[in-house]
């Protein structure tokens, strides 16, 4: 007899991940915009200091790490909330905000996860298409927006398409949204835009209470193993109704004392930007030279649309048949042919470049 699971279980989208990580001989993966460098020493480090500890629950309140990410970031501890990878607070901002009779707002094709908020809360998912350069589209989010919104979704630099939208734009939309709507600007790869300084968006915090900066140390900090993101808050409100409805050891302690140490080593934040950014021009470049036009990134990944005439599913499966691993737009929400291509080391981006001419 087959178990019966709720409405609820039936509406969710499966979140569409990538293959790979079981093999033996792991192939070049560029398909989850994942930082191609390992942990600092320093981090690892912290870690193994801390795998003495692994006896004793994790500090349920995250207090070091949430003490030294209000040093580093100027805002108080009251108003950062830390989530087993940004995701976590995501998922539980869906769960605390919304619920049948509400709306959220998000431009699409955008990050994966955001159709599940409205799936499992069975609020009404507003879907905003982007602009003809692939970037948000902020005064038609702006006209979805109504009494009943609670959640409006801002992801800049917007994966999957690698663009972002100067903070101009979003400060102007901040200024028209209504103070009932929470506005997430989803900010997982601010650290690659080179449009902005990372942290001018912190200043709009003390100005918006209804604002949350979500950030992670996913991908700048290659920590995506251990899952650990952040969220710097407008107000203490988001923060409280995070915690109400998780579990209370959501940050395990290993992921917590690597954030500390990750944070201490700004130098080699700049480092590795700097060597990713040399990565995404001059494969971007070689890109143009076959004839392809990729989105203008500003992040650790390329968004290249093939053309009507390609077909995406052949280009997947010829990459993964030459060890390439990169994601199928379609997968993604994409409603032409498309590929995302996280920048890796400069002997995977060649080991890509080749194998995708070759199919072309
Ligand atoms: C836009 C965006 N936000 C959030 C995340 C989630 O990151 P994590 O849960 O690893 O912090 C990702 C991961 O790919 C992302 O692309």
């Amino acid at each position: 007899m087959a178990l019966e699971f709720s409405a609820r279980v039936a509406r969710l989208p499966s979140y569409p991940v990538a293959g790979g990580y079981a093999e033996q001989a792991p192939p070049v993966r560029l398909a989850s915009n994942e930082s191609p460098y390992p942990p600092l020493p320093a981090v690892r480090d912290a870690i193994s200091r801390a795998l003495a500890e692994l006896n004793r629950y994790p500090d349920p309140s995250n207090s070091q790490l949430r003490r030294t990410l209000s040093d580093r970031y100027g805002v108080a501890q009251s108003r950062i909330a830390i989530g087993n990878g940004s995701c976590d607070i995501l998922l539980a901002a869906g769960e605390a905000l919304l619920e049948p009779g509400a709306e959220l707002v998000y431009a699409w094709p955008s990050f994966s996860i955001y159709p599940h908020l409205g799936a499992a809360s069975g609020a009404r998912a507003i879907e905003v298409a982007l602009d003809d350069d692939d970037r948000h589209d902020l005064a038609a989010m702006l006209r979805e927006i109504t009494v009943a919104t609670r959640l409006a979704l801002v992801c800049n630099p917007n994966n999957p398409t690698s663009t972002a939208i100067p903070l101009s734009e979003i400060a102007a939309f901040l200024d028209e949204v209504p103070p009932h709507v929470c506005v997430i600007v989803d900010e997982a790869y601010c650290e690659f835009n080179l449009l902005e300084d990372p942290d001018a968006s912190i200043d709009l915090l003390d100005r918006h209470p209804n604002l949350v900066l979500l950030r992670t140390f996913s991908k700048v900090h290659g920590l995506c193993g251990l899952r650990v993101g952040f969220a710097l808050c407008g107000s203490d409100q988001l923060p409280l109704a995070l915690d109400q409805v998780r579990q209370p050891f959501f940050c395990n302690a290993l992921a917590q004392a690597a954030a500390v140490e990750a944070l201490a080593h700004q130098d080699e934040v700049i480092d590795r930007v700097a060597r990713n950014v040399a990565e995404r021009i001059s494969v971007d470049e070689r890109l143009r030279a076959l004839g392809l036009a990729p989105a203008e990134s500003q992040a650790n990944f390329c968004w290249l649309q093939l053309g009507p005439e390609r077909d995406e599913e052949a280009i997947l499966r010829g990459l993964a048949e030459r060890g390439v691993l990169v994601r199928g737009g379609g997968a993604l929400g994409s409603p032409v042919p498309a590929l995302r291509v996280t920048y890796g080391l400069p002997e995977e981006n060649t080991r890509f470049l080749d194998a995708l001419a070759e199919l072309l």
